[in-house]
């Protein structure tokens, strides 16, 4: 396991719980906390214990508080495009992590950390979380996908009020968005996400992984293409244990015991 200074995983059974800590700075992302974030969730790839991981931000106020500005005033045309493309990457190895990732959203969620977060499959909040994409009051663009992702999950409308004013929404305005799922009490934020992390991780691994990747497949491709690529994976999983165990158990009207395989 490398040394990480600004990113902690804890475990709670088969959940992984990823947790940003630079909250002097209200977790603001430098390029470390970006790399250290991106190992994280390929140690947590490789590890076939874990089945399902929260991603939340250290301290009562942020979950993160967005790039780090002092570090974004510094740059230069071609550093800028540096840090947005790694960015990029190390979202879309969320977005495409072949388990569940819950963010937890505790606070401000802003710029970078709205981004992080909608990388993310599923968000819930705290009530005094807030949301926003502020980079035009800074003279700058979302670089970290939230152009792209913002309108997908809220609808166009939303998603350019929200990027051309620059201002926060409050949780209860991110749930009618659909940004969040849920939101909850500061002090129940935990463990409403261990909960629904729980319902998710007691199914069947491999099923999991392709619902995501045919979901997130279906977003880049024609209709048509995917309907296929949704009927192999269909097929595929006529060939598991998993759906021998999930189906046998239901005839047998017992739990299902899946071993992700
Ligand atoms: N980058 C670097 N430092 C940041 C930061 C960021 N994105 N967000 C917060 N911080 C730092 C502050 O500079 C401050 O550091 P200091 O104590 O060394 O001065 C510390 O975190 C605490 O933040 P502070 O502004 O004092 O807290 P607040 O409760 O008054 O305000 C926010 C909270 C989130 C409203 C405010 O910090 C803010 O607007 N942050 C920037 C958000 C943003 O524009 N993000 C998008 C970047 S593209």
């Amino acid at each position: 396991m490398p040394e990480r200074q600004y990113v902690r995983i804890d475990r709670d059974q088969e959940i992984a719980i990823v947790t940003i800590d630079r909250r002097r700075k209200l977790n603001a992302l430098n390029q470390q906390v970006v790399t250290e974030i991106g190992d994280a969730f390929a140690s947590l790839g490789e590890d076939d214990g874990v089945r399902g991981v929260i991603l939340t931000g250290a301290g009562e106020k942020a979950f993160v508080a967005g790039a780090d500005i002092g570090v974004l005033a510094e740059m230069t045309p071609l550093s800028a495009v540096e840090v947005s493309r790694r960015g990029q990457e190390v979202l879309a190895a969320i977005e495409r992590f072949p388990k569940p990732v819950l963010a937890a959203v505790g606070g401000f969620a802003l710029g970078g950390g709205c981004e992080l977060a909608m990388a993310c499959h599923l968000r819930i909040a705290s009530a005094n979380a807030r949301f926003g994409l502020p980079e035009v009051t800074l003279g700058i663009v979302p670089g970290y996908g939230g152009t792209i992702r913002l309108a997908r999950i809220v609808g166009l409308g939303r998603a350019l009020e929200m990027t051309l004013t620059g201002d926060m929404i409050d949780a209860a305005t991110a749930e009618r968005y659909g940004l969040v799922s849920r939101v909850v009490e500061r002090a129940e934020l935990h463990g409403a996400a261990i909960a629904l992390m729980r319902r998710i991780t007691k199914n069947a691994p491999v099923a999991l992984r392709f619902a995501l990747e045919s979901i997130y497949s279906a977003l880049d491709s024609a209709e048509a293409d995917a309907h296929a690529f949704e009927s192999s994976l269909f097929g595929v999983l006529a060939a598991t244990e998993d759906m021998r165990e999930g189906m046998g158990a239901f005839l047998e009207r017992r739990g299902a015991n899946f071993r992700g395989r």
